[in-house]
Order: structure tokens, then sequence, then C-alpha cells
């Protein structure tokens, strides 16, 4: 089993990857009502994106309340750029027998603008190829640790991540502009159901994930976080996979 939570795709694609290079079955942590009985699992695995170099804290859960097991057990991280320490958090909660970190496309753009399309696709192929070596060696059950950890891994995934998390999930910023047409969409895809439409407009909650799902998929471009958003571009990996992979 490979559990996995994403917010605008990259996660979802490497984990449907990586089950599909190693026989095994993705499962979207979000859409679970129960703890999956995993006694004559092979291997469990645990996909998820970087925030602020560390775990969303979503998934952090999760793995706190998995039971232990003896199958061989890995954890990928997607990122734009680096992790950090992520991985070695992750594997304090959930023990790893093997650490990946695969580069993709950059999805915060509540933070800086995405990556271009040249960039986006370049970042994708590369990953293709890293997900047929990693595949690879989980078959083989090799114990591996490659992570790109990056520069000050240990400021960035202490300090910095607990900055994030204590004052950057703020979701009062955000707010849909004239173009919104009351669809619905990003209420009902929100991972942390921060999200209610009232009077046929949406309104966020005090705080969310920071998962950037609801502005960058919205149809209509609509939803801005404060200022910082209108002139970015929009990000989900959906546009750049073939039909078959979506
Ligand atoms: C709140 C937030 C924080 C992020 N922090 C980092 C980071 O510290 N380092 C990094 O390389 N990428 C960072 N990113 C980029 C994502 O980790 C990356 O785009 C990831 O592949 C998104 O995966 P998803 O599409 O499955 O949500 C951040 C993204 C978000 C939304
Ligand atoms: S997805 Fe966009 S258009 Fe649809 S309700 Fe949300 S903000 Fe409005
Ligand atoms: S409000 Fe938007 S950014 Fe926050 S968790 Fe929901 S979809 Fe993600």
């Amino acid at each position: 089993m490979i559990f996995y939570f994403s917010g605008t795709g990259n996660s979802a694609w490497a984990a449907r990857q990586l089950a599909r290079l190693t026989d095994d079955t993705a499962c979207d942590i979000t859409h679970l009502n129960e703890l999956p009985d995993l006694t004559d699992a092979r291997q469990i695995g645990f996909v998820f994106p970087i925030y602020a170099w560390g775990v969303p804290g979503l998934m952090a859960d999760f793995a706190e309340k998995l039971p232990a097991t003896q199958a061989f057990t890995f954890g990928l991280c997607t990122c734009g750029e680096d992790a950090g320490h992520a991985i070695k958090r992750f594997s304090r909660l959930y023990p790893l027998s093997s650490s990946y970190s695969l580069v993709m496309p950059n999805n915060y753009i509540v933070g800086s603008d995405t990556d271009d399309a040249d960039e986006i696709l370049k970042k994708i192929a590369a990953a293709r190829e890293d997900l047929g070596r990693i595949s690879g060696e989980i078959r083989r059950q090799e114990k591996v640790y490659r992570v790109h950890e990056g520069a000050m891994a240990g400021l960035k995934s202490g300090l910095v991540n607990y900055g994030f998390n204590r004052f950057a999930r703020s979701a009062k910023p955000f707010f849909a502009g004239d173009s919104c047409n009351g669809c619905g969409l990003c209420a009902a895809n929100c991972p942390a159901h921060a999200i209610t439409l009232r009077e046929g407009k949406p309104v966020w909650a005090t705080q969310c994930y920071q998962c950037q799902r609801c502005i960058n998929e919205c149809p209509k471009q609509a939803i801005q976080y404060g200022k910082a958003t209108a002139a970015r571009r929009r990000y989900t990996i959906r546009g750049y996979l073939p039909q078959d992979e979506q």
C-alpha cells in the first residue's frame, strides 16, 4: 500500500507511478474512513509534498496512528527544490527503510511564482526517470537514503518549519474575485474542509493546510491570496500529463 497526500497532483502522480511500477495500490489518505489492515503488507509507502522543509501535519498525524510493521517501508517527498530534514523527522514518527526526495514543479504560489512551462516539463521528465530507478530499488527492497536536503537543513526543518506552522497557515487572505461563478469546486475539493459557499461565493476558515489546491485549480482563476498572487501563474500537474496518467 502506498499512502499519499497531494495538494496539486505532484505527489498523487508520483504515488500512482510507484504503485504501477511496483504492483501496488496508491491510496489518498484524505479519502480513508478507517485505517486499513496492513497485516500482510509486503511494503508500505508514504508520498507527500514538502511544506516549509517539513511534513504536512495531515500526513504526520496519519503515520502516527498506523500500527508498527515488519514490512519494507519507504517515504518519498516531492519538493520544488529541497527537502531539509523532513524525511528524517517523518522516520521518527514511522521508521522508514528507505527515503527519497523527488524534485517536482513548485506549487506554492502564495510564496513565489510557479515554474514556467519549460521548467515544469523538464522537472516532470526528470522525475519520471527518477521514479523508474526508485521503483527498482523498492522492488529489490534496497535500503536507500537519497534526499536532497539543501543548505542549512536543520535550521529550515526546525525553526523555519515551526514559524510556517505557527504564523503562515492563515486562510484569511484568500478571497474570490468577480470572475468567480459560484461553481463550488474549491469548497468541494478542499482537503481541510476550510471553504464554505455563502450566498454563492466561497468563504475561507481561519486556518488551513496551505496545500494551494483551491487557488491553483479554480477554473476561473478567481482566487487570490491578498495582493501577492494576482500576477502569478497557476499550476496543477494535470495540464502536463498524458490522458492515461491523469
Ligand atoms: C505550503 C508550501 C510549502 C512549501 N515548501 C517547500 C519547501 O520548503 N521546499 C521545497 O522544495 N518546496 C516547497 N514547496 C513546494 C512543494 O513541496 C512542491 O511543489 C510539491 O511537489 C507539491 O506537491 P503536490 O502537488 O502533491 O501538492 C512548498 C509548497 C507549499 C504549498
Ligand atoms: S472554484 Fe473558483 S469559480 Fe468555483 S466557486 Fe471556487 S472561486 Fe468560484
Ligand atoms: S483552503 Fe485552499 S489552500 Fe487551504 S487547505 Fe483548502 S484547498 Fe488547500
